[in-house]
């Protein structure tokens, strides 16, 4: 039995194969085929932040497959209410067939995991969105083709999404620029460990220079779920890390814009771009659904 807690706990053929196995369920919904190769299964999904894409891609996965979610906020359960974790996964784990977490602190998911009997599925915690990026690059793989040996740009937090881009960088082969605020680069020992696996990442605070020919531009908002608090100080130290046309004007002219979503235009993105020619969000929103479905179906068939 396998979990999904970073990129990084499945090889890259697995990761591979979930890809290509993605794009067949979605050529098979849009055709209206049926597909319900989990009949039967329950995928339960613990949320203690707030969801728009993750939420619906994974309950409509499930029912897309033929099996059934449910949705289990941390206000409603015992969990919310003090339960330890490792008695609440062995719980679930004697009634469901997998667990998806988005939580905050990524040790939660881990320890969680580490107590399940059945594969425990990482939706986001501070450290990581490994769902998002697995989304991403089959969105670079249809619009494009492999991404490995292409170069991608980070431009903005060093938060979860860029780990995971980090990671990817590890699992998919990709080279990557990151451009952080001085204070705001991500975890060294994971970059570091990203490197010693053989990543080729840059890391630098010139947004021009991390962009400069590149394949993928992408970026995330200044303040993550959890970091509203802190949004004003925030926009002052990412103040010139905002992706706009002059800064897509860098990257190669057939590049690609990304964005996980929620967006706020006019701060990391101008509505220029993400809403122009280059971007691809929505097929990125769209491709959460695929990609989470071949993976559930991976994990699960195990
Ligand atoms: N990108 C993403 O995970 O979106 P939600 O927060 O809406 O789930
Ligand atoms: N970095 C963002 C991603 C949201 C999908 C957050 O954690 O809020």
């Amino acid at each position: 039995m396998k979990h999904f807690l970073t990129l990084l706990d499945l090889e890259p053929r697995e990761l591979e194969s979930i890809l290509t196995r993605a794009c067949e369920l979605k050529t098979m919904q849009k055709a209206g085929e049926s597909h319900h190769t989990l009949a039967g299964k329950t995928l339960g999904m613990i949320f203690d932040k707030a969801s728009t894409r993750t939420r619906i891609s994974f309950e409509v996965g499930m029912y897309q497959l033929g099996g059934h979610a449910l949705f289990l906020h941390s206000g409603t359960t015992q969990l919310g209410r003090g339960e330890p974790i490792e008695d609440s996964a062995r719980v679930l784990s004697r009634m469901v067939d997998a667990v998806m977490i988005r939580t905050f602190d990524h040790v939660m998911v881990q320890k969680f995991a580490q107590y399940a009997t059945v594969p425990v599925i990482n939706a986001l915690t501070d450290l990581t969105h490994p769902c998002q990026v697995l989304a991403d690059v089959m969105t670079y793989r249809e619009h494009r083709d492999s991404i490995r040996g292409r170069t991608v740009a980070w431009v903005g937090d060093g938060n979860n999404m860029a780990h995971s881009w980090i990671n990817g960088a590890v699992a998919f082969g990709y080279h990557l620029n990151l451009a952080c605020p001085e204070g705001y680069a991500p975890t060294a020992s994971l970059l570091q460990a990203a490197r010693n696996l053989g990543a080729q990442i840059e890391l630098t605070h010139d947004v021009r220079a991390a962009v400069s020919g590149v394949d993928l531009v992408t970026t995330d908002v200044w303040a993550s779920m959890g970091q509203e608090e802190e949004q004003a100080e925030r926009e002052k130290a990412f103040a010139g890390y905002i992706i706009d046309e002059r800064i897509m004007a860098h990257a190669k002219p057939n590049a690609l814009f990304m964005h996980c979503l929620p967006a706020h235009r006019g701060e990391e993105v101008s509505a220029a771009v993400i809403d122009g020619t280059q971007s691809v969000v929505w097929d990125e929103a769209e491709n959460r659904l695929h990609a989470q479905k071949a993976l559930l179906e991976f994990l699960l068939q195990q």
